[in-house]
């Protein structure tokens, strides 16, 4: 089975712990994972990959955090195809930020979709103003979503 690909966003740390952590566990379950360098700016690294995880968090006013403002407008402009993928999202945000709750996620789960991405799942929101334990409630969620892509496309 191909590599999963982990895209990041991060700023300041807890999208990241919760990468890693799922990463750890991902290989446990014997799942190669290749990890996205924060900074990648480089679209093509997507094209053509059958199954990708997006751990983001939200900054700004519901936007996605520095690292992957660069990745995202690259896959803007160049209109890359992504057809063929099946993703996962895990947002993380704060509801006190009533109106732009996890947008980041929001915003890669847009954009993977217009650009032919198949979402497979509910996103997954993590509220970091009352869930501490990000990494815990993302462990918790992976199982179903593995299963589901296995649904979607059995090796
Ligand atoms: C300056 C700033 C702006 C933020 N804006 C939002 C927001 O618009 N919506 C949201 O849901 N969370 C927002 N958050 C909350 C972060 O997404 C949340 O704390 C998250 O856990 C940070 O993860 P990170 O350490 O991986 O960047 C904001 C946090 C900061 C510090």
């Amino acid at each position: 089975m191909e590599s999963l690909l982990i895209v990041v966003g991060s700023q300041s740390g807890n999208a990241a712990m919760v990468a890693q952590t799922l990463k750890n566990r991902l290989e446990q379950l014997g799942i190669g994972v290749d990890m996205l360098p924060e900074d990648c700016a480089d679209p093509s690294t997507l094209v053509g990959r059958s199954w990708v995880l997006v751990c983001c968090s939200t900054h700004g006013a519901g936007d996605v955090p520095d690292n992957l403002v660069a990745l995202m407008n690259e896959l803007a402009d160049q209109s890359v195809d992504l057809d063929g993928m099946a993703y996962g999202v895990i947002a993380l945000g704060d509801r006190t930020y009533s109106d732009t709750f996890c947008g980041g996620g929001r915003r890669v789960d847009g954009l993977f979709s217009l650009l032919g991405a198949q979402r497979v799942g509910s996103m997954l929101e993590i509220d970091a103003s009352t869930q501490p334990f990000a990494d815990e409630v993302a462990l918790q969620w992976l199982p179903g979503w593995l299963q589901d892509v296995k649904t979607l496309s059995p090796h």
